[in-house]
């Protein structure tokens, strides 16, 4: 068994596995040659060659433990029909949704427009370079993907006032994000995908009682979907307040902690297996000090089945030597 399974199936301690959210991408100078010569974001992520091999690119430099394909949680409004494009130095822009149009759509006019991404994850699980270790895949939970398709960029501090106006709209969609996701999931799985990862960036900008409605009830969903695939599943729902709320009803096979949660507290407080936590800005910092952070988490985390990662993504101004120096940091601790 891969060592991140040890940790999330069997709860092993002892063995502390790492792989970083954002692994691909751009701090990597080998992806940006690749991504200056494919300016099409969403065409790069369905050329199943190019794609395989930027999510094996930090593998070949770093001692990780997972490969997390190299694709992107707006694919699923892509699926749909729904205009996707990202703009330098801005972010996803997506077009207008005609809803009576995607009600249309089937399983097998999705697959076939996403259909490169499973072929990337049955190649890199089948890669010497994915040996004893885990092939991930993902998607965004139909909240955050509810964000992106209603107000068409990234939300940044707030949502929209008049974002709840259509109530008739938002569960429209979430119906049809419903059966798309489990649809995505399955695939990713029949293709090598050993672990999901649940990826709910936006949790955070909802009220206390607004959860159930849009984060409990629709993640619980999915989290049940995929344990029936004899899958393990994890869950990051970002900037929540009430990580121990969220796992007791929820209940993922493990949890995914952003930078602002006390590991001190988390650790106390919740029993199943737990990843992340660091704060991407630390490895723009200094080596002592990187050490210094790392250690904090494998220190609490000693005695707990934990998973290293940071508590968001790998930040574009990274420096290689430091992630270099962040996972053997991890190995030999
Ligand atoms: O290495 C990996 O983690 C796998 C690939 C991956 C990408 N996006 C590639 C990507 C994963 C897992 C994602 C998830 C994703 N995408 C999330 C959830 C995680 C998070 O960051 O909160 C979200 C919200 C998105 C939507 C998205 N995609 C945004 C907001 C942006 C633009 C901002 C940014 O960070 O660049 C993207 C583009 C994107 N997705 C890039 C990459 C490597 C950059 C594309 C480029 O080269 O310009």
């Amino acid at each position: 068994m891969t060592p991140i399974k040890e940790v999330i199936i069997n709860k092993k301690v002892g063995i502390k596995p790492v792989w970083i959210m954002r692994q691909a991408g751009r701090y990597l100078p080998e992806f940006r040659e690749i991504r200056k010569i494919n300016s099409d974001f969403i065409k790069l992520c369905l050329n199943e060659k190019l794609s395989s091999e930027i999510t094996l690119q930090p593998l070949k430099r770093f001692d990780l433990d997972a490969a997390i394909i190299f694709s992107d949680i707006l694919m699923i409004p892509y699926g749909l029909n729904q205009k996707v494009e990202f703009k330098k130095n801005f972010g996803p822009i997506l077009g207008e949704l005609d809803l009576n149009e995607t009600s249309k759509l089937d399983e097998i006019d999705f697959v076939k427009k996403i259909y490169p991404v499973y072929k990337a994850i049955n190649q890199v699980s089948k890669s010497p370079l994915t040996k004893n270790k885990s092939t991930i895949g993902f998607v965004g939970a139909p909240w955050t993907l509810l964000v992106y398709m209603i107000n068409k960029q990234s939300p940044k501090q707030n949502l929209k006032n008049d974002f709840f106006k259509d109530n008739f709209l938002i569960n429209r969609i979430l119906i049809i994000l419903e059966k798309f996701l489990k649809v995505h999931i399955k695939n990713q799985i029949e293709n090598g995908a050993e672990i999901i990862q649940i990826f709910d960036s936006w949790a955070g900008l909802l009220n206390e009682k607004d959860l159930p409605n849009y984060v409990y009830i629709p993640t619980l969903n999915l989290v049940n979907f995929i344990k029936s695939l004899n899958t393990p599943v994890i869950c990051f729902p970002r900037g929540i307040k009430n990580f121990k709320s969220y796992c007791d009803i929820v209940k993922p096979d493990a949890v995914c902690i952003d930078y602002e949660v006390d590991p001190l507290l988390i650790q106390k407080n919740i029993k199943i297996p737990i990843q992340g936590g660091m704060d991407p800005k630390v490895l723009l910092t200094d080596k002592e000090n990187l050490k210094k952070e790392a250690k904090k988490y494998l220190d609490i985390f000693k005695d707990h089945p934990y998973i290293f990662n940071l508590g968001h993504g790998v930040l574009p101004e990274t420096d290689p030597n430091m992630m270099d120096y962040l996972v053997k940091t991890v190995k030999d601790y």
